[in-house]
């Protein structure tokens, strides 16, 4: 399968990578090639003979058109800063993907969108942290992650995977994934979130095709940080 994936040099992302890696060639956007790391297991992750990258920005129409050139399946693992500039980039970005898509061959395409728990209709099912969390630290990005997921959902193939908060710990593969999963203190591994994308969200699969479903783990543990 030919995957595109925005995102790679971010933590999810290169959880992503790694995986992808085993049974598609990916086409990485990615502003700083040098931040992929040096695998043990499958070597420097630039050089891998799967791995294709295009050095650029995801809000450049012309790399996000290069990038989805072909492409399958998109993952887009996007983030940016909670507030402030760059704040949008999701949604920039997200316009541009879209257009790509439409004005190729790609309208068939996989899009698979890791947005957050809170988000659009999602948000009635938080815990009352959540929801403070939602409302009060981080919502100019759910604002934006907003406008992502509607653009997504515009698509013919989609999947919004709405993770809990990010732990860097290791994947449990004990998660929770359901339209209103949440939990008081809701939280997943980025290795958890990736395996599941993999596994669960690209075709052939189809359970969770044209679905928004959020991911927590069954036993949370550790706090999250919240990045983007
Ligand atoms: N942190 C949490 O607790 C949490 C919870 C729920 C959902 N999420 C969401 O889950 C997703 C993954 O989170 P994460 O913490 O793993 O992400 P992350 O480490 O912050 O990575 C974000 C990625 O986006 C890339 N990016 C940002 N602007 C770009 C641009 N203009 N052009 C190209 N690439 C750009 C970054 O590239 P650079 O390396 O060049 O900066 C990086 O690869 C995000 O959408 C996030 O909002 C996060």
């Amino acid at each position: 399968m030919r995957v595109s994936l925005f995102g790679a040099t971010g933590s999810t992302g290169v959880e992503l990578l790694r995986r992808l890696t085993a049974t598609a060639t990916v086409r990485c956007l990615v502003r700083s090639p040098e931040k992929l790391p040096e695998e043990r297991r499958i070597g420097d992750l630039r050089q891998h003979p799967a791995v294709e990258l295009i050095a650029g920005s995801s809000t450049d129409a012309a790399a996000v058109q290069e990038a989805c050139a072909d492409a399958e399946a998109v993952i887009v693992s996007l983030g940016g800063p909670p507030r402030g500039p760059g704040v949008d980039v999701c949604s920039t970005s997200q316009r541009l993907i879209n257009e790509a898509l439409n004005s190729s061959d790609g309208r068939a395409a996989r899009v698979v969108c890791i947005s957050s728990i809170g988000v659009g209709d999602h948000y009635q099912h938080c815990s009352l942290f959540a929801k403070f969390f939602a409302s009060w630290i981080i919502p100019e990005a759910l604002a934006d992650k907003h406008l992502q997921e509607e653009m997504v959902r515009s698509l013919k193939n989609w999947v919004v995977v709405r993770p809990g908060g990010l732990l860097d710990s290791p994947g449990l593969r004990a998660w929770h994934a359901a339209e209103d999963a949440c939990g008081f203190y809701p939280t997943i591994p980025r290795a958890d979130v990736a395996a599941f994308v993999v596994q669960e969200c690209l075709p052939p699969e189809e359970r969770w095709l044209r679905r928004n479903v959020a991911l927590v783990s069954r036993k949370p543990q550790g706090w999250f940080n919240w990045k983007s």
